[in-house]
């Protein structure tokens, strides 16, 4: 089997994507048109244009503008739901699925109808795919500690439905120490937690993601090769990076796919997934980062098995759960 068949066939899971990334232009022009809302494009190829991003700010700003357009709990569904439908296509058999409460619940968008959405959508990808998921609630990082601590107030009734809480939007400028004690207090309600260090902000933000909000997984992590000592603690904790290559050629993070240190890190050692972060946005589901990853970077078979079994490894699943899957990817090369 050649590596792109082994891609496409292999069971992998996925564990940094945003939902309000995945929102593809047909659907938003759908949703858009439901609701009554207007967007400032006029067709889907207008939409596509405006993606030419040269930071992550630039991308935000967008993605921000097309969440505008999710008001029923119906319209987090049909998100969702399309996203499960990718799901199954690329193989991927698992999802921990980031949605950011605050994008919605400051434009009156009450927390509950995000979430039942979402929650319905996961429901029917379980009975009708076969796809696992959980979902994780990020805040985000531009507003302020009080806002978030609002956020996990409203999350508590629906503390079943939500495995853990994230951080993301704009890094540089608003550190993980800014959510020092609202990650305690998450941790001390039951949520696992991540956040995202090192996409654009400096390795003392890992640091930081580690230490004061003492993360089960970084987010992102690729500036962490500039910190020896950093490197070394991720490979001796065996602390899980996910890693979003496509998002990083879009968000020039690295100027040219052939620079990006994804494989370089897992020669040495460290624990790394592959990922879509905005899949609708940066040009790629979680298939697509793996070819692009693979033509750029020569990516052996063994080193994307290897990259299937890291991301069950990573996962929030059973231990249980997870050598099901394993077993899975292993079977491929009996
Ligand atoms: N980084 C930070 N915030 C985000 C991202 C990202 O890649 N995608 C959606 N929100
Ligand atoms: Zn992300």
């Amino acid at each position: 089997m050649n590596q792109f068949d082994l891609i496409r066939v292999i069971p992998k899971a996925e564990l940094h994507v945003h939902i309000e990334g995945t929102f593809e232009p047909e659907l938003m022009f759908k949703i858009a048109q439901r609701n009554q809302i207007e967007i400032p494009y006029k067709s889907v190829d207008e939409i596509k244009q405006a993606y030419n991003f040269h930071n992550l700010q630039s991308f935000l700003d967008i993605y921000y503008a097309g969440a505008n357009v999710l008001i029923q709990e119906q319209d987090f569904y049909d998100l969702a739901w399309a996203y499960f439908e990718k799901c199954a296509e690329d193989n991927v058999v698992h999802s921990e699925i980031f949605f950011d409460p605050q994008t919605h619940t400051d434009r009156g968008v009450a927390f509950d109808t995000v979430i039942l959405g979402l929650k319905r959508a996961c429901d029917d990808a379980l009975e009708k795919l076969g796809i696992s998921s959980h979902l994780i609630m990020c805040f985000l990082r531009h507003l302020s500690e009080d806002s978030a601590f609002e956020t996990l107030k409203q999350a508590l009734p629906h503390k079943e439905h939500i495995i853990g809480v994230g951080l993301d939007s704009s890094e540089v400028g608003h550190p993980p120490a800014k959510f020092e004690r609202v990650f305690a207090q998450a941790k001390a309600e039951g949520f696992l937690t991540v956040a995202h260090a090192g996409e654009e902000g400096p390795p003392e933000y890992i640091w930081e993601a580690l230490d004061l909000l003492q993360v089960n997984r970084i987010d992102h992590g690729v500036r962490s090769e500039e910190d020896a000592q950093l490197m070394q603690r991720l490979i001796n904790e065996k602390m899980p990076l996910t890693v979003c290559p496509l998002s990083n050629l879009k968000l020039c993070v690295v100027e040219d796919m052939s620079q990006h240190n994804i494989r370089r890190l897992l020669q040495k050692g460290v624990h790394v997934t592959v990922n879509s972060d905005d899949p609708s946005y940066f040009g790629g589901y979680m298939n697509d980062n793996f070819i692009a990853i693979t033509q750029a970077l020569n990516l052996t078979n063994d080193e994307i098995k290897t990259l299937a079994i890291n991301s069950f490894e990573a996962s929030f699943i059973s231990t249980e759960q997870k050598k099901l899957y394993i077993d899975q990817v292993n079977n491929l090369f009996q």
